[in-house]
């Protein structure tokens, strides 16, 4: 069976010809993040016009590089800004209806939950998942497809947010995760001590107070006065320090999680799962623990329609959650939830 997926949640206008839930036939990803550069963050009004303007185009570029037409439509209702999800759900719809095919209406956090599946085709649940992305870090004990038990969440700061807003003090631009992944290589990750919240007792995250310690640390050195090349390697020592701090936490409490719900698998899934300080390190420590950890390719980590049409896949063939007669809603703030 061949899913199209549609994703417009955020930045990217994205479309992907999915079989099986598993095999990409196609996927094309336009990226906006250079119109939203100069802002140093998302504005919402460019977005949802410029999802306008490309969706048409990366939908038929995915359905000719696939060649069939598909069997169904998985499409993005939430999280996410309302007025980009719109522009996904109208467009689905309209093709649906035109084709007399099922709309399945997709969680974008449950589709970066599922993306390792694209890489590692014998993955299944159960296992322990960790979402990190520019809006949410969920730990979630994941049953079965569709049904989760949320073990922990970010009480402030989301991993990406926090690698977005200690960049933006840097003055690394937007987004920040890509470009501290990169200065990191050259930084020194001990030498600039840094807060490392693992919050014991909980499984919730906070990420905020590693970002206000760069803030001060920030103010009492100021780099501005440095030399150029002591500033270049105070910026990556202070790059690789704090991407130490965040990768430690989301490892030693994943691995914590899989050892105490006795789950030796780990799927990991959202833009910062493509940092390779994250891949490396949880290498590592899962060969330690003796569990498996799974990664989607870095550019699954990031968003995409592949991973929508994925996990619309096995929402269509459970027959649970999906084409409910009558028009998709979208929701902002949609929650992982469990499928009826
Ligand atoms: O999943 P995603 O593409 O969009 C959301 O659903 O939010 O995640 C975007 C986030 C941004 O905060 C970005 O800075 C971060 O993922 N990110 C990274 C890396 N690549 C993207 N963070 C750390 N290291 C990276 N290599
Ligand atoms: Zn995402």
């Amino acid at each position: 069976m061949r899913v199209l997926g549609i994703e417009s949640s955020c930045d990217e206008t994205s479309a992907s010809v999915v079989e099986d839930g598993r095999k990409i036939l196609s996927n094309l990803i336009y990226s906006q993040q250079k119109d939203h550069a100069p802002f140093r963050g998302i504005v919402p009004e460019i977005a949802s016009r410029e999802h306008v303007e490309k969706i048409n185009s990366v939908i038929s570029d995915a359905l000719k590089n696939s060649k069939e037409k598909p069997d169904a439509i998985a499409v993005t209702v939430g999280p996410g800004l309302v007025g980009s999800l719109i522009v996904g759900k109208m467009t689905a719809e309209a093709l649906g209806w035109m084709w007399g095919l099922p709309v399945i209406g997709v969680n974008h956090l449950e589709a970066h939950v599922f993306s390792a599946l694209l890489a590692a085709k014998d993955l299944e649940p159960p296992f322990i998942g960790l979402v990190v992305s520019g809006g949410h870090t969920d730990l979630i004990h994941v049953q079965d497809y569709g049904a989760y038990k949320i073990l922990g969440r970010t009480r402030d700061d989301a991993a990406g947010e926090s690698f977005d807003k200690v960049a933006n003090l840097l003055g690394l631009g937007y987004p920040g995760g890509p470009a501290i992944d990169r200065l990191s290589k050259e930084g020194d990750p001990k030498r600039i001590p840094l807060p490392k919240p693992h919050m014991r007792g909980s499984w919730d995250f906070s990420f905020s107070g590693i970002k206000t310690s760069v803030l001060y640390l920030l103010k009492d050195r100021n780099p501005a006065q440095m030399r150029p090349a002591e500033r270049q390697q105070f910026t990556a020592d202070v790059c690789a320090s704090f991407q130490a701090s965040v990768v430690e936490v989301l490892v030693e409490k994943s691995l914590l999680a899989a050892k105490r719900t006795k789950i030796p698998q780990i799927a990991v899934g959202g833009g910062v799962s493509a940092n390779r300080e994250l891949r490396s390190r949880f290498a590592t420590r899962a060969k330690e623990e003796k569990v498996k950890v799974h990664f989607p390719s870095p550019e699954l980590s990031t968003d995409n329609a592949a991973m929508i049409a994925s996990i619309g896949y096995y929402k269509f063939i459970t027959q649970k959650g999906a084409a409910k007669p009558g028009p998709l809603r979208v929701d902002p703030s949609l929650p992982i939830h469990n499928w009826s």
